[in-house]
């Protein structure tokens, strides 16, 4: 079986991949350097760092032991919350994260988890094995976690099991400063300043585990919620403080979902009104459920995984097409607020709670749907990876000894600079890699003024068996770059409690020459450089 149709070294490499699975080793990139044309003065529309949004759900250990240890554990903690996981996610500049669901959203109930944790409820957890949950972790906590790390909050509320009265209770409960019945009881349970909620989640597949609805029946509640869940606090009154109502939207290619949300937005009589619709799309589920292994895979399990995770391009593509068609001016962001890799459980593992390795390919993942993401800033305003911590596409896996970082956390990392920064025209042709019956671009690659001022640009080499030379044009020139590159000994490498170093960053070596810079991207790998003008 050829493997690689690219080019003899390709072929020859195919054979040991055939056998082996993986690269024995890195060859050299042979051919002329791919160049990468940088406009430096057209200004693109700005990226939000909301794009880089994380999401965490009461599933599995993603809170109660992933973030919620309690105060009384013997594992470092502030108020009960880890400190080597806080300390983890406030390195990443985590711009908000979606809490508490996901499917546990609309079976949750707010008051479960307020007042003195030793008289809350035991609940159970009927979505993710049926498990109790202790409500000890509920929205002070959650604020308080938002905090220690430095992002927004992004409330989901339960619309497929709640009412209007009790969401909008609880804004009023959080986020009212005066001495209504519900600021009081807050401030009762040690939170005298109201919270700041700044974006609104009306649901969560609403189509699915959210209630299974119509679109017609969910944007008939859409605009109950979106007109009665008030946000109180007297700093989020106006643009741009102002909390985003985002509305529950399709899953992957459901465009008549969107069609349906965005004509009931288009008609609105009075005054109801929403910043954003969702969009949720999984990497990895062909079928249900999902089979891919998250680590120890060949090289067609490494080209399925990418193909499939390119898909994300045509799903944004297309409800953007919708969305244009009511909303020429862009008033509604779209919002990917579930994407990630989704593959079999961890053997030995619970399968309800989703536990999964997390490879250089997730980086890969990681890096591919950011720069779709960042390609469609004008419509894409926000983006969750699920989820933060031990469950699917994890930034970090936690024991009772420590974290592990996960590439995925590493490539998430390198793209801190792009956040809030302006796209830049980025033009190239690097053609595919072929590998068994599977097309993939050979180069991923997006450019952006930081708000540092320096032009950065990220570099994906999606080849797993050959390096690839680029060379950055940029008007202007260039006098030298620094950076970083994310590459792994083999392209299934991971991290792990005993390795947990073995793909980490890495210093990138350039050469600057008549105003170009050169380097070389290694098989299956992340680079992100600032170039020096
Ligand atoms: O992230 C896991 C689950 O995937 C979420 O709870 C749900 O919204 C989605 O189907």
């Amino acid at each position: 079986m050829n493997l690689f149709s690219r080019s003899a070294t390709g072929a020859a490499l195919a054979t040991a991949l055939a056998v082996t699975g993986v690269p024995a080793m890195a060859a050299p990139a042979a051919e002329a350097p791919v160049v990468l044309t940088l406009s430096t003065q057209a200004a693109g529309p700005t990226i939000s760092r909301h794009l880089f949004g994380q999401f965490a759900e009461h599933l599995g250990t993603g809170i109660y032991g992933g973030v919620w240890v309690g105060p009384d554990s013997p594992i470092p903690n502030v108020r009960g919350i880890r400190k080597d996981v806080v300390a983890a996610l406030k390195a990443l500049r985590v711009p908000n994260v979606r809490w508490p669901g996901g499917c546990f959203a609309d079976k949750y109930h707010w008051r479960d988890g307020i007042g003195p944790r030793g008289r809350r409820p035991v609940t159970l957890n009927p979505d993710w094995g049926g498990v109790e949950e202790s409500n000890a972790f509920g929205s002070h906590e959650f604020l308080d976690f938002a905090q220690q790390i430095g992002a927004d909050a992004y409330l989901s509320i339960n619309v497929g099991s709640g009412t209007v009265a009790e969401a909008g209770g609880w804004l009023e409960y959080l986020t009212s400063p005066n001495g209504s019945t519900l600021a009081r009881e807050r401030v009762r349970n040690g939170a005298r300043a109201p919270f700041k909620v700044a974006m609104l989640g009306i649901g969560n597949e609403t189509w699915g585990c959210g209630g299974s609805m119509k679109p017609e029946e969910y944007a008939a509640e859409l605009k109950k919620y979106a007109t009665f869940v008030l946000n109180h606090h007297p700093a989020q009154q106006q643009a741009p403080n102002k909390m985003l109502r985002i509305a529950s939207g399709p899953n992957q290619g459901d465009e008549r979902f969107t069609d349906v949300v965005m004509s009931h937005w288009k008609d609105h009589i009075y005054s109801w009104g929403m910043e954003g619709l969702s969009l949720h799309s999984y990497t990895g589920i062909e079928k249900w459920p999902p089979s891919h292994p998250s680590q120890a895979f060949g090289v067609d399990e490494y080209a399925a995984v990418l193909r499939n995770t390119l898909d994300m391009d045509g799903y944004v593509r297309r409800h953007a097409a919708v969305m244009d068609r009511y909303d020429p001016e862009r008033k509604v962001g779209l919002y990917v607020d579930e994407w990630g890799a989704w593959y079999a459980p961890l053997p030995g593992s619970n399968p309800a709670f989703l536990q999964q390795q997390n490879s250089q390919r997730d980086a890969l993942i990681a890096a591919l749907n950011l720069n779709i993401f960042m390609r469609h800033a004008e419509r894409v305003r926000g983006a969750n990876v699920a989820q933060m911590v031990n469950v699917l596409q994890a930034m970090i896996l936690t024991s009772d000894r420590g974290i592990v970082l996960t590439p995925t956390y590493h490539a998430f990392r390198l793209y801190i600079p792009f956040q809030d920064a302006e796209r830049l025209p980025l033009a190239f042709e690097a053609g595919d890699v072929v590998l068994g019956d599977v097309r993939l671009p050979r180069l991923d690659a997006v450019a952006a003024r930081g708000r540092d001022g320096q032009v950065w640009v990220a570099l994906v080499n999606l080849d797993p068996a050959q390096s690839l030379a680029v060379e950055l044009a940029a008007e202007g020139g260039a006098v030298g770059a620094q950076g970083e590159v994310l590459a792994a000994p083999r392209f299934d490498g991971v991290n792990s409690f005993e390795q947990p170093q073995q793909v980490v960053p890495r210093p990138v070596a350039v050469r600057a020459e008549a105003g170009r810079v050169r380097l070389t991207l290694p098989p299956a790998s992340l680079s992100v450089v600032a170039l020096r003008r």
